[in-house]
């Protein structure tokens, strides 16, 4: 048997990584601006993650959710802390589309309706519901297009009245920066009056922070710009820094029945080790507020570059070019030695590197991508325009 090739593979292998750097077998260093797909959010194989994640595995990895947890008592405390939420409950899972899932089914079980709402280019992952709620036809079989929802354009906020007043909607789900679609933030407006709008329909708010949440912006959450406070709040990525965890930040005010939540992996004792040891990092190392600064310094100096949008916050770029990234990102990793994401605007690279990723590190790239830039020009593969 062979793995299934879930991507398109990349030309590098690597197999050791450490902060913001991968090697692969043959020692060569790259520097890691994509993060695993924004997973790594306080640096690969950090000595006290793995510390933790060993000592715990050491002690007790595993029991199930039907005893008291101390391990997950603690990380849910110290995750309310730090984000903000120190009043709402946390159901941890396994990965980011089981945390929609679980907000959405939980959005229709508090509100007794089931239409969704979701933004247009958006994506929130591939199971049942997650997929349903995806704006993308080549994601989706057709057994998941049985669920109603309705795609509205980011920013239009009278098409979503019109939706909310039409039909009987559970949730709006919005992404807090739009990671997959080429990195769109809502403005603070918009997020403003759909939460307003959502209390006077009584519907549901669900911020999808799996790829912009956890310090990634600078702020804990990307929506907390806005001074919004949603309903259900998903996680995942950055959350166990490799570790396979997510969850759903949950508002007082719903009280999941005995029986509607349930999970086998969610909240080990392991995986709830390694998300503690997460955010423990974040604080003592002040990674949000690197995040911010680097992030800022970053697209102020992509901006000098005649590229045609660089769009983002902290850590969460989305650099746009009048041509397609495919050799460019080449060049990059097997030239200039750095990784990049793509998106699903051919035209638009993502960076979203380790929150640790520091000023010499982010001048690298630039000084990088520049060269990139004049290598392809010499090359004449493409027609650079600004
Ligand atoms: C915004 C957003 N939501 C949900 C998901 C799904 O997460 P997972 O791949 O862990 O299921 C992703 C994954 O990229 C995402 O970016």
């Amino acid at each position: 048997m062979k793995p299934f090739d879930v991507y398109p593979l990349q030309s590098v292998t690597p197999v050791k990584a450490e902060g913001c750097y991968v090697w692969d077998k043959d020692g060569t260093r790259y520097l890691d601006l994509y993060g695993g797909h924004a997973v790594i959010s306080i640096g690969h194989a950090h000595p006290e993650y793995t510390n933790a994640i060993a000592q715990q595995a050491a002690t007790m990895g595993f029991y199930s959710n039907s005893v008291h947890n101390p391990v997950q008592e603690e990380f849910a405390k110290r995750l309310g802390e730090v984000s903000g939420y120190p009043d709402y409950q946390l159901f941890l899972v396994n990965s980011g589309a089981e945390a929609i899932e679980n907000a959405l089914k939980l959005a229709s079980f508090h509100t007794g309706k089931k239409h969704i709402i979701s933004i247009k280019k958006g994506f929130h992952g591939r199971t049942s519901l997650a997929v349903a709620v995806t704006d993308n036809p080549k994601i989706s079989a057709p057994v998941n297009r049985v669920h109603p929802t309705s795609f509205v354009e980011m920013e239009d906020i009278s098409a979503l009245e019109t939706v909310l007043k039409t039909k009987d909607v559970a949730a709006v789900v919005i992404e807090g920066i739009q990671g997959i679609a080429g990195i769109y933030e809502p403005s603070v407006e918009f997020l403003q009056s759909t939460e307003k709008l959502c209390k006077k329909y009584d519907a549901l708010l669900v911020l999808d922070e799996i790829q912009s949440g956890y310090g990634r912006t600078g702020k804990f959450f990307a929506h907390q710009y806005a001074g919004i406070r949603p309903d259900l709040i998903t996680v995942a990525k950055g959350m166990g820094n490799g570790f396979p965890i997510g969850g759903v930040l949950i508002h007082p005010s719903i009280k999941p029945s005995f029986g509607l939540l349930g999970t086998t992996f969610g909240g080990t004792h392991l995986g709830c080790a390694a998300g503690l040891s997460v955010i423990n990092v974040l604080e003592s190392e002040h990674l949000m507020d690197n995040a911010s600064s680097t992030g800022s310094f970053l697209i102020k100096e992509l901006k000098k570059l005649a590229i045609k949008e660089v769009r983002g916050r902290g850590l969460m770029i989305g650099i746009e070019f009048g041509f397609s990234i495919k050799e460019l990102r080449k060049i990059l990793l097997e030239e200039f030695h750095v990784f990049t994401g793509t998106s699903s605007n051919p035209n638009t690279l993502r960076i979203l590197p380790p929150l640790s990723l520091s000023i010499e590190q982010a001048t690298y790239f630039v000084d990088s991508l520049k060269s990139s830039i004049q290598k392809l020009k010499e090359n004449e593969t493409v027609s650079v325009h600004k």
